[in-house]
């Protein structure tokens, strides 16, 4: 795993958002797995003004987002889809039927989950995965178990996530409690992934994630399996216990 050092979000977001850039500019038919979250949203940014700039178009793109929240409607500020379209795909030539996010409107859970999994066969690989990771270690909503999913899984969101999200919501209590999410080993197929995070909230799960052993406690170990295919951009806070006990793993310093 390329784990570089950033100075701060904006350095962080910058350095992302060339790779995928870079992504979409050589193969313009790029399939892109999109996240939220904050952590994407300066690679969004950026991206918006790259093209605005002219420099890239995203008219060929295809997007497979990792999840959606259970029960909410597109239009609901807090969910992914809302998320997504606010944040990037509105000021984008992305093409609409090019855009696809788990229906969390599909109270049918297995046949949400088959369709996501048949779309995913179908695109035939992600070529770039842009990932953050959850104070837990979730990657997509791939919360700690006893195993790594495989296929799209529909999940009961833990508390710590919960409790985490509900910064974006009025109240705890309207955090939806389930979700859609594409599987852990469908995320590490992808042919590359852009792994970013920031702030101190993360720097204890990252040490574990990428030092520690691989374990479904913590999904996001399972990255270091595929850690050849993995460039993971962090900010100096979220790097901060790796800085301390493993230095020498960190480009840029
Ligand atoms: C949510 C998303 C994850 C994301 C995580 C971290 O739970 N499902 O995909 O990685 O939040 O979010 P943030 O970037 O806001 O810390």
């Amino acid at each position: 795993m390329k784990l570089f050092y950033c100075s701060d979000f904006d350095q962080m977001s910058k350095k992302a958002a060339s790779v995928v850039a870079s992504q979409v500019i050589t193969k313009p038919d790029s399939i892109l797995g999109l996240a939220t979250g904050s952590s994407p949203l300066g690679i969004y940014r950026e991206l918006i003004e790259r093209y605005n700039r002219g420099e890239m178009s995203f008219k060929n793109v295809t997007t497979v987002n990792l999840d959606e929240y259970c029960g909410l409607s597109p239009d609901t500020p807090q969910s992914y889809h809302y998320f997504m379209h606010r944040n990037f795909f509105d000021y984008v030539d992305i093409c609409h039927d090019n855009i696809h996010i788990p229906n969390g409107l599909n109270e049918d859970a297995r046949a949400e989950t088959a369709r996501y999994d048949a779309l995913l066969n179908k695109l035939g690989g992600i070529d770039l995965q842009l990932l953050g990771i959850g104070i837990d270690g979730h990657i997509g909503f791939n919360e700690p178990s006893d195993y790594f999913p495989k296929g799209t899984i529909h999940i009961e969101l833990d508390e710590s996530t919960i409790e985490m999200n509900s910064r974006f919501f009025q109240s705890i209590d309207e955090v939806p409690r389930y979700a859609y999410s594409m599987g852990c080993r469908e995320i590490i197929d992808a042919k590359q992934i852009i792994f970013i995070a920031s702030g101190k909230s993360k720097a204890e799960i990252i040490e574990k994630a990428f030092f520690g052993d691989i374990t479904p406690k913590v999904p996001a170990s399972l990255l270091q399996i595929v850690s050849d295919k993995v460039l993971a951009f962090c900010d100096r806070d979220a790097l901060s216990v790796v800085i301390e006990n493993h230095p020498e793993a960190v480009i840029g310093l």
